[in-house]
């Protein structure tokens, strides 16, 4: 097989514990993915850091976020995992895409919108955030990008901003195109807004069968349904919902029937699904157990993933440097391994 393969590059905020919307609406994707694609899959902690956090739960969280991902089967023999911070030519290629971004581009998009309405003091990182994910996807000539719906604004500013640099400086950057996702946007525990971290209504991924159990049955049902005797709607319930994603089709045909014959109550349809959830994920949860017991192979899969993704980003890295007429005075970088330098030589003028 000689063909080249289409490189995929995409990236997930480690922003707390992974829930059942991120895995089923990204990183399950991303997992099939890798049978297609080049795959590259970056925890961009770099992004994290423009809305107020605190700096010692970071590093917890993008380990921990790491661990969620190579056990829901990002392996390391299948895709290239690594940290954003790992790999400072992000940082880099983010300044020079700075210079071609128009200013009113940020200031428009929804998100930043959003969330300068939430924060009190927004910084210029904030602003500039779509600017450091354009360099993400750029610095690797990325093909596809998975993302979700929301996101689709901010890949449309990283054509803009690849259009604009190959203008300017020659083609280097490929315009990636979005791949949003089947359309998956699972809701959360209220039945309503959709499932997510800030919403406080998540099933959180790697929950044991017993906290499953608690926390499904917290979900709001049918609403209209007050009583065990009456009937209810499993169109508008969103228990049904998840079993329709990890219940067999017989016994999604069976809930459905006895829902809205009140032969079944919500009580036990929500023990069914907990339990179901629980069986799908046991491996996941499994080998989650396992990489918490050794944070240092996590590590090693981390570094291993940086060293992989700075080969690439270095070459583009380089290239745009080039291109913008900066480091050409600068002596070239020695091949690995460095020749000894001989002692105390002046620099070359
Ligand atoms: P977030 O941590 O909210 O930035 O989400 C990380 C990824 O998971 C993004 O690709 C989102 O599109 C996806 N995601 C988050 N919440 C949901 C949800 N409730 N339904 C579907 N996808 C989601
Ligand atoms: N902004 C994306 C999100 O919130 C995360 C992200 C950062 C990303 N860099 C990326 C997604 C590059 C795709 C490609 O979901």
């Amino acid at each position: 097989m000689t063909e080249t393969r289409r490189r995929v590059f995409s990236g997930i905020q480690p922003s707390g514990d992974v829930h059942l919307g991120n895995y089923l609406g990204a990183i399950k994707n991303w997992v099939e993915l890798t049978e297609r694609y080049e795959s590259i899959y970056c925890i961009v902690d770099l992004h994290a850091i423009t809305i107020p956090y605190e700096p010692e739960e970071l590093h917890d969280r993008v380990l921990d976020l790491a661990v969620a991902l190579i056990a829901s089967g990002l392996e390391a023999d299948r895709c290239t995992l690594f940290v954003q911070s790992h790999v400072p030519e992000h940082a880099e290629l983010a300044w020079l895409l700075n210079t071609v971004t128009p200013l009113g581009d940020l200031q428009r998009m929804t998100q930043f919108k959003e969330k300068s309405e939430r924060i009190k003091a927004v910084s210029a990182g904030l602003l500039n955030y779509p600017v450091l994910q354009a360099a993400d996807i750029l610095l690797y000539r990325a093909d596809l990008v998975p993302v979700g719906e929301d996101q689709r604004q901010h890949l449309e500013l990283t054509r803009e901003i690849a259009r604009r640099w190959n203008a300017r400086y020659g083609e280097l950057f490929p315009e990636p195109d979005a791949l949003i996702g089947p359309g998956r946007r699972v809701l959360g525990l209220d039945g309503v807004s959709k499932m997510s971290k800030s919403q406080n209504n998540v099933i959180p991924l790697l929950a044991t069968p017993e906290e499953l159990d608690a926390i499904v049955r917290t979900a709001v049902t049918d609403p209209a349904r007050v009583a065990r005797v009456d009937p209810g709607n499993p169109n508008v319930c969103n228990v049904f919902a998840l079993h329709r994603v990890f219940s067999s089709p017989a016994e999604v045909e069976e809930i459905e029937i006895r829902c809205q014959t009140a032969g079944i109550g919500c009580v036990e349809c929500k023990r069914l699904l907990a339990g179901n959830i629980a069986d799908e994920l046991a491996p996941v949860r499994e080998r989650a157990l396992e990489l918490r017991e050794r944070p240092d192979l996590v590590r090693e899969v981390l570094h291993e993933g940086a060293e992989r993704a700075r080969v690439i980003a270095r070459e583009t890295l380089a290239e745009a440097y080039d291109r913008m007429g900066l480091r050409r005075n600068m002596a070239p970088t020695p091949a690995a391994p460095a020749a000894p330098a001989p002692a105390a030589t002046p620099d070359p003028a």
